[in-house]
């Protein structure tokens, strides 16, 4: 059996209108740059000018200076040569110029786009993130912006260039001489065909050469990411048997869109050479009939260089231009997404904290606080502050998209300071019930209210300082132990960074580290096992104080003196705040003043663990069959 191949669902579907869209874009991030702009497009016409006035000053001097020179006048040839050579100079010390602009321009436009790309991904909820692959973001931010960059910083320029090159050039040969320019004209109509046919043939090329290196990108990033389930079920054959098949189709998409350039330039070579070789006939014609002089013959003769010359640099740019907006299509379609769950243009505000905490709760919290205290003194300060809020669940109905409802109707209500385990099997909607009540997701139905107070009219900062939700994964980010402690309040110092570590027993781990809090956690010797893991984002947490806290517990088996003592961080931590924990271990619950069962969206059972452990229900068997695997 092989690794299944990214489906379908993968191709992005681009929306219609994408390609106006990418082009607004690329308009929006060249608009603040419009001055510079505008300069540049003056250098590109004065540029094209001293190019195309060249051979002008040839044909002045073969015309004139030279029959001038001959009689004894050499004034005439003189100065056509200096003016040719004066347009050669400022020709190249603008090219300089322009070059040297274009790439600080390209570059500062580039920047922006990543920014705000990086930005507007982050904003994007939750729901799209499990969506989507993360492979692809990164395809977007690494070959797509390439791609983008590479048109702005070489392409966007010389195709300007080109044009007006070409646009001169057709006006001076007008200028110089109406019947042989009509000959060259004539080029023009097959010119156009093949520009069109290969216009349109380029664009699905490098449309699937985006596409398809996307998926090479999604593969290797999901290759790397479930690097060991590849190692230990020996799946490497198959990974790169994929990767082959996506790189194949890279490889195919590439090739074609090459063929196209190819199939453009020797059709653009051919018609140009044509038009050469009948100018050269029809010019040597009239010249021999007197109806035109050599020089003039001479200057089309290198005009019609200069003119396929460009159109050699325009099938390049043309090239890069295609490959670009696809890419650009891509970007413009990810910042076209808006995210699903959006801040209120007027927030609520939540009420001023009440004495909730002296109203509080069962006891088997106050041992835990007890337990705490007698951990260290550093918590103490911090839970002082530590206030719990209500939350409410009023008719709530969830599915994910037009998925079936994974709450079907759901009321719930946690008082101020309970902290409530919640237990049930796997796929009964725990997870789901935890990114509502932190908000990653918005309810289909019915509302989500903490202190009264829709979750929905709280502003973001708000939301996030009274509401945490620490996840399974204790992701651990490149940089020291104090930098990741810290994530839960960056303007902690560090002897709130010491006193969080050491209110959830983390301390004498760091204290063992090579270089204490300030060891690399991403470096040998950093490494910290996944008990540790689970203390940093307890100590985040304690940093962070919010009112709520909602913890889904990693599944990891702990040995046993390990999982004390996360039960024993937890109880410091939760002490005073409302919390929602998702129990795997069911010593868990010993700290909780109240459990929920539930069961396919639904709550079954509702009560202290001493009553459910004492009554008949799902619960009493869990807890008997967690007891007996104990002896
Ligand atoms: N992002 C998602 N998109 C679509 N369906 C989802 C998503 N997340 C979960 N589900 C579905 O919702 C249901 C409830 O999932 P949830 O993660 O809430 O279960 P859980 O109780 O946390 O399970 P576990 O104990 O295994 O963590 C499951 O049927 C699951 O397939
Ligand atoms: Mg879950």
């Amino acid at each position: 059996m092989s690794t299944p191949r990214i489906d379908e669902d993968e191709v992005e579907q681009l929306p219609p209108d994408i390609a106006k869209k990418a082009r607004a874009l690329l308009l929006s991030l060249v608009r603040p740059h419009l001055a510079m702009a505008i300069f540049l497009l003056v250098i590109v016409v004065l540029t094209a000018l001293f190019l195309v006035i060249g051979p002008v000053f040839i044909a002045d001097a073969l015309d004139n200076g030279v029959p001038k020179a001959v009689d004894g006048d050499p004034g005439p040839l003189i100065r056509a040569v200096a003016a040719f050579v004066g347009s050669t100079i400022a020709s190249a010390v603008l090219a300089f110029a322009s070059t040297r602009l274009v790439g600080i321009t390209a570059q500062k436009v580039v920047y922006r786009l990543r920014s705000r790309l990086f930005t507007h991904i982050q904003r994007l909820d939750l729901g799209y993130h499990e969506r989507s692959t993360s492979g692809r973001l990164v395809s977007r931010q690494t070959s797509d912006m390439e791609s983008v960059q590479q048109f702005l910083t070489y392409s966007l320029f010389d195709t300007a260039l080109a044009l007006f090159e070409m646009t001169f050039i057709a006006v001076t040969l007008i200028v110089l001489d109406v019947p042989l320019a009509l000959v060259v004209f004539l080029g023009f109509i097959p010119l156009f065909f093949i520009t069109k046919s290969a216009h349109t043939s380029q664009r699905n090329a490098y449309r699937r050469t985006r596409t398809s290196i996307a998926k090479v990108i999604v593969h290797f990033v999901e290759t790397m990411g479930g690097i060991r389930a590849v190692q230990a079920y020996r799946r490497q054959p198959d990974r790169r048997g994929t990767l082959k098949d996506e790189d194949t189709l890279y490889r195919d998409a590439n090739t074609d869109a090459l063929r196209g350039v190819a199939w453009f330039a020797g059709w653009t070579r051919l018609v140009g050479n044509v038009t050469q070789t009948v100018i050269i006939i029809v010019g040597a014609w009239l010249v021999i009939e007197d109806w035109t002089q050599i020089g003039v013959l001479a200057a089309f003769i290198l005009y019609l260089r200069r003119f396929y010359g460009p159109l050699d640099e325009l099938v390049q740019a043309f090239n890069l231009y295609q490959s670009a907006s696809a890419a650009l299509e891509k970007m413009a379609a990810v910042l076209d997404t808006d995210p699903e769950v959006v801040e209120p243009a007027r927030p609520k505000s939540l009420p001023a904290h009440s004495a909730h905490r002296s109203s509080g709760t069962a006891s088997a919290k106050d041992t835990a606080a007890q337990d705490a205290s007698t951990n260290s003194a550093g918590q103490s300060a911090n839970s002082s502050t530590a206030n719990g809020r209500s939350i409410d669940l009023n008719h709530v109905r969830f599915s994910y998209g037009d998925g079936p409802d994974v709450l079907p109707r759901f009321d719930l209500r946690i008082p101020a300071g309970e902290i409530v385990a919640l237990v049930g099997a796997t796929g009964a909607g725990k997870s789901t019930l935890a990114k509502l009540v932190t908000r990653f997701y918005d309810p289909s139905e019915g509302r989500v209210t903490i202190d009264e107070v829709d979750l929905r009219d709280l502003d973001d900062a708000q939301l996030r300082s009274s509401v945490v939700m620490v996840t399974q994964e204790s992701f651990l980010f490149a940089g020291t132990i104090a930098d990741n402690i810290r994530i839960g309040n960056p303007d902690a110092d560090d002897d709130d960074v010491l006193a969080a570590a050491t209110a959830v027993g983390l301390d004498p781990y760091i204290r063992n580290l090579p270089d204490g809090y300030d060891t690399d956690v991403k470096k040998r010797g950093g490494r910290l096992s996944s008990g540790q893991r689970q203390l940093v984002s307890f100590a985040r947490v304690f940093l962070a104080n919010p009112d709520i806290v909602v913890l889904d517990e990693a599944t990891a088996h702990l040995d046993i003196p390990s999982e004390r003592l996360v039960q024993k961080a937890l109880a410091t931590v939760l002490e005073g705040r409302t919390a929602i924990i998702i129990a795997h271990r069911l010593s868990t619950v010993e700290i909780a003043d109240r459990v929920l069962v539930m069961d396919s969206g639904r709550i079954i059972e509702d009560g202290t663990p001493d009553e459910l452990i004492s009554g008949a229900g799902k619960f009493a068997q869990l807890h008997k069959a967690w007891r007996d695997s104990l002896v």
